[in-house]
């Protein structure tokens, strides 16, 4: 289990995490997720022991690891580390590298745990090569493998997908997805790609500003979100959210539907459909994408973009006009808060 309690780390600015409170259990993949600036990174450092706390504490199992500034030391975690850049010693043979963790441990039967290592991550043949003399995505892999080697009860990622191409981060997220349920470790992992949180995550902490905003299931997050920000961030698409204000759409449309509200509707691209009719809005086409056998159609509505999605071959003019459901997902009021 890791559980985070008033979690808060302050540099200079308004707080780079803010009274975060969560907990995962053991078994666990928590993914962070949320736009650039957010505080991900700052928040999975705190874990790593790279960064000292503010207040706040961090349990690992039953362990406190930082209570404010007393903090463990990374190496004392019993944490396996992974980032963007997977920091390979160029010097040192890819055995050497997964290797190495063990050699400072002094862990015993050290060429066992690295032939086991490398055999899991399906690179046992480039034993002897050298960093230089593989690819980027080999690379990773060798990163993976120095992680999982010591056997670490907790997995901390920091994007380590992101300077892959669009195919091996696919290989590599089901790679991933394999290595936490083989080791049975609990994973922290940050992203800011809801592909890779939806696949990974057994819980998902979506971040703005430092705070978390919603911390549930994947499935949770996408069926109800809890503000408007979630609304807009996740899903792909993700949902539409309408201006409404005093119970009409884009303030022209009346709706019983929205009864009086003021704010935002969330209307799921696949809620809307291309046709016109007494509660349609008109738009301006801006945009329409293949995507797995469907058409993602995007038009301007009096400078809202409003995406739905269409069965493919449907023919496109200009002029657009959505039809609107009988209801909508959910009512935000205008400070993103759920009225309904
Ligand atoms: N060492 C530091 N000193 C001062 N401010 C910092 C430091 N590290 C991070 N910050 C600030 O804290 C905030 C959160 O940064 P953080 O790196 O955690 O964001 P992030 O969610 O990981 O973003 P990204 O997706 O771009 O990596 C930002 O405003 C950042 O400028
Ligand atoms: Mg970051």
């Amino acid at each position: 289990m890791i559980s985070l309690t008033k979690l808060t780390k302050t540099f200079n600015g308004p707080p780079a995490v803010d009274d975060v409170t969560l907990s995962v259990p053991e078994g666990g993949f928590l993914v962070l997720l949320g736009p650039s600036g957010c505080g991900k990174s700052t928040m999975l450092r705190m874990l790593a022991g790279l960064e000292t706390p503010t207040s706040g504490t961090i349990r690992f199992g039953d362990t406190v690891v930082a209570d404010g500034a007393r903090i463990t030391p990374p190496d004392k975690r019993d944490a396996g580390l992974v980032f963007q850049s997977y920091a390979l010693w160029p010097h040192m043979t890819v055995a050497g590298n997964v290797d190495w963790p063990l050699k400072v441990a002094g862990t015993p039967n050290r060429a066992g745990r690295v032939a086991e290592a490398l055999k899991m991550m399906g690179i046992a043949d480039l034993a002897h090569r050298y960093p230089g003399e593989i690819s980027g995505g080999q690379q990773q892999r060798v990163a993976l493998a120095r992680m999982i080697a010591p056997r670490p009860k907790f997995l901390l990622f920091d994007e380590p997908l992101s300077n892959l191409d669009a195919t091996l981060r696919v290989e590599m997220r089901h790679e991933l997805s394999r290595l936490h349920k083989t080791t049975g470790a609990t994973a922290v992992y940050v992203t800011h790609d809801q592909i890779e949180a939806m696949t990974l995550a057994t819980h998902v902490a979506v971040m703005n500003r430092g705070r978390v905003e919603q911390f549930a299931s994947p499935l949770d997050l996408l069926a109800k979100p809890a503000t408007a920000f979630v609304a807009r961030f996740v899903g792909t698409p993700p949902a539409n959210l309408i201006p409404i204000r005093d119970g009409a759409w884009l303030a022209r449309l009346p709706d019983a539907a929205l009864r009086g509200a003021t704010g935002h509707a969330m209307v799921r691209a696949e809620d809307l459909t291309l046709a016109t009719g007494p509660r349609s809005l008109s738009a301006e086409l801006m945009e329409a994408i293949p995507m797995a056998g469907q058409l993602l159609v995007t038009g301007a509505v009096g400078g809202h973009r409003i995406t739905c999605v269409a069965p493919a071959g449907t023919p496109l003019t200009r002029d657009l006009h959505f039809a609107l459901p009988d209801a909508p997902g959910a009512i935000f009021d205008i400070e993103g808060n759920p009225i309904r």
